[in-house]
């Protein structure tokens, strides 16, 4: 985000009322951002792909509809997501159903709505052969393979390390060979390595072993038995200066290393943190301003509840911050003193920086939070039970503020726990 667009943002944010004393945080939505990120990955990946953005790095209705209205589908990690995605108008081929834990319930339930389903565990899909004797699913069911190329650079969201929970160890062949050549209704193998913790050439490595895999089926089932592949998400973004690169490289590589890839019925992405992570943006105004002996801190509204990674676990997540004064300027004095920005909730380590050389900050600045598109909100945490702040989007910065959700009130929070 360019300074002055930001500026531009909260200048309309506040002159429309969504920040001040009453709103002292607020998250933006770039829509321009993320359909830039979307035409690029539609470009850089035509057919045979089929891309669905991940909802949960941000389930906000508003921006489901949007991603859908431009042509793209919705994975949903959860029976709750995938009424999300019917919600935002998407059709049941649109939509992609993982979770390690869906009940037989709401297996019958994506049968029923036409949902593509990626099959966790041999119990669930002997649930599922179970339904489809007197329903068979219409859309391709995928079996989810564990790729085993280790936990890369963030063990806690790695999904590919032998002790993972999720998917059917690549390794499993004969196994999965059976289950393809009882059940037509099988088509493909989906693979998800993680988020944010490999490198390109890591994830390319976990598809080649699914490819391996597709082959050996091929061998024993006939050939263009596993017509489907699903490659799930995971590429990293750059939060310390996104360009957008990420996903020319990503298919770059696939070209090169996996044309195989290229001659499939259909391949399935799920991406989230690329599409969303630069497209979302916050700001909150310093409540206060503390000096401890020489340890300055500003005191803000957004902490722990929706940073829950970068509190937790601030070695492996971080977001760029800027200052702006109360008239919303960027401050541009150097940045020089050690500054701690801490969070309103009540826990010592709710600190969104600790002790990082900033400009000099007062009472009503405002601190800006870049990228913070994914995985941020769409975690809302409810320790302390602050409310959420308002989710304003816009086409053009300064231009018209749209809700996409509103700030909860205390009365919302008391009905939550009621
Ligand atoms: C199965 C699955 N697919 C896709 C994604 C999206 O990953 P990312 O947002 O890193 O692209 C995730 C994220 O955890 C996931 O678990």
């Amino acid at each position: 985000m360019k300074r002055d667009d930001v500026s531009r943002c909260l200048k309309a944010a506040s002159e429309n009322g969504f920040l001040g004393h009453e709103f002292p945080a607020v998250i933006f939505h770039d829509f321009r951002n993320m359909h830039e990120r979307l035409s690029l990955l539609r470009k850089a990946l035509p057919d045979p792909f089929r891309h669905t953005v991940a909802i949960k790095a941000n389930p906000v209705l508003g921006v489901l509809k949007s991603v859908v209205s431009a042509g793209f589908g919705l994975e949903a990690a959860s029976l709750e997501e995938v009424a999300l995605a019917r919600a935002a108008g998407c059709p049941g081929k649109g939509i992609v159903y993982n979770s390690p834990a869906k009940t037989s319930q709401d297996l019958r339930m994506a049968v029923e709505w036409g949902v593509v389903i990626n099959v966790d565990n041999l119990q669930e899909f002997e649930r599922l052969a179970e339904i489809a004797e007197k329903q068979a699913p219409v859309e391709p069911v995928f079996l989810r393979v564990n790729p085993l190329v280790g936990k890369g650079s963030i063990s806690t969201t790695s999904v590919a390390s032998s002790d993972s929970k999720f998917g059917f160890p690549v390794t499993d062949v004969p196994l999965i060979q059976n289950l393809f050549r009882d059940h037509s209704w099988l088509k493909g193998l989906h693979v998800h390595t993680g988020s944010q913790g490999y490198k390109i050439v890591d994830l390319v490595g976990g598809y080649r072993r699914v490819l391996d895999l597709k082959l050996a089926i091929d061998g024993a089932c006939g050939q263009g038995r596993v017509s489907h592949l699903n490659i799930g998400g995971g590429l990293p973004f750059n939060y310390r200066n996104e360009d957008g690169a990420v996903i020319a490289d990503w298919a770059k590589m696939l070209r090169l290393e996996l044309k195989e890839l290229f001659g499939l019925e259909c391949v399935y992405t799920e991406l989230g943190r690329v599409v969303h992570a630069s497209a979302g943006w916050a700001a909150s105004r310093v409540e206060y301003v503390k000096q401890t002996g020489d340890h300055k801190t500003a005191v803000v509204h957004l902490g722990a509840d929706c940073f829950l990674r970068p509190v937790y676990r601030p070695n492996d997540w971080s977001h760029r911050l800027d200052v702006f004064d109360a008239d919303f300027v960027q401050k541009k004095s150097p940045e020089s003193e050690p500054w701690s920005i801490a969070g309103p909730l009540c826990f010592g380590e709710d600190y969104l920086a600790r002790r990082s050389p900033m400009t000099t900050i007062a009472e009503n600045d405002v601190i800006v939070i870049h990228d913070v598109g994914a995985y941020t909100f769409s975690m809302w945490s409810r320790h302390c039970s602050r409310g959420m702040p308002v989710i304003l989007g816009y086409e053009e910065a300064g231009g018209p503020l749209t809700v996409l959700k509103k700030k909860e009130t205390l009365e919302d929070i008391v009905q939550f726990w009621s």
